[in-house]
């Protein structure tokens, strides 16, 4: 019998727990998000925010060689290539360097999804920032 495990509302296998884990499209959409407002995290100067949407890009990217190894080479070549550089600018608090590097960066999603076969997946920087979160480094809630 394959290996079980006792969960809360019953047992699952140990396979049934590996097939439920995020493939590559469900980590891609986390991983555009976070992209999407780290761009507008740096535009507002909001550092701190730019840099934890990087480091939690990094630690997906680190969910790649478990999950789906046949993607873990590019992954480590776009965080080498495109996040390095945009690490670099968010550290050094430089918003000319930061969107340079960006728009590097989305060039390079389009390189990956040519290389893996998805032509047709085009990351595009929305027009505005996502509305659920404040950018502005020293806002207080409304009294
Ligand atoms: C900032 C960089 C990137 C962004 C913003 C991005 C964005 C996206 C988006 C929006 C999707 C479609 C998700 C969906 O709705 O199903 C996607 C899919 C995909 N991306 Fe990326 N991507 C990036 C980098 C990469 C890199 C570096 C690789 C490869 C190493 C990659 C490989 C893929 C693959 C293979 C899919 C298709 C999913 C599948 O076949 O299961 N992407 N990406």
């Amino acid at each position: 019998m394959a290996d079980e495990i006792v969960a809360k509302h019953g047992t699952i296998t140990l396979e049934q727990l590996a097939e439920m884990q995020p493939g590559m499209a469900r980590l891609m959409v986390e991983y555009s998000q976070r992209f999407w407002t780290m761009y507008y995290a740096a535009k507002a100067s909001n550092w701190a925010l730019a840099k934890y949407m990087h480091s939690e890009m990094m630690k997906l990217g680190r969910i790649v060689p478990v999950v789906r190894p046949k993607y873990a080479e590019g992954m480590e070549e776009f965080e080498r290539d495109y996040m390095g550089p945009l690490l670099a600018a968010i550290d050094g608090k430089d918003w000319t360097a930061f969107e340079a590097a960006y728009r590097r960066a989305i060039e390079g999603s389009d390189h990956f999804h040519d290389k893996f076969a998805k032509p047709f997946i085009r990351f595009r920087l929305p027009p505005d920032p996502p509305p659920y979160l404040e950018f502005d480094p020293d806002a207080r809630p409304p009294k």
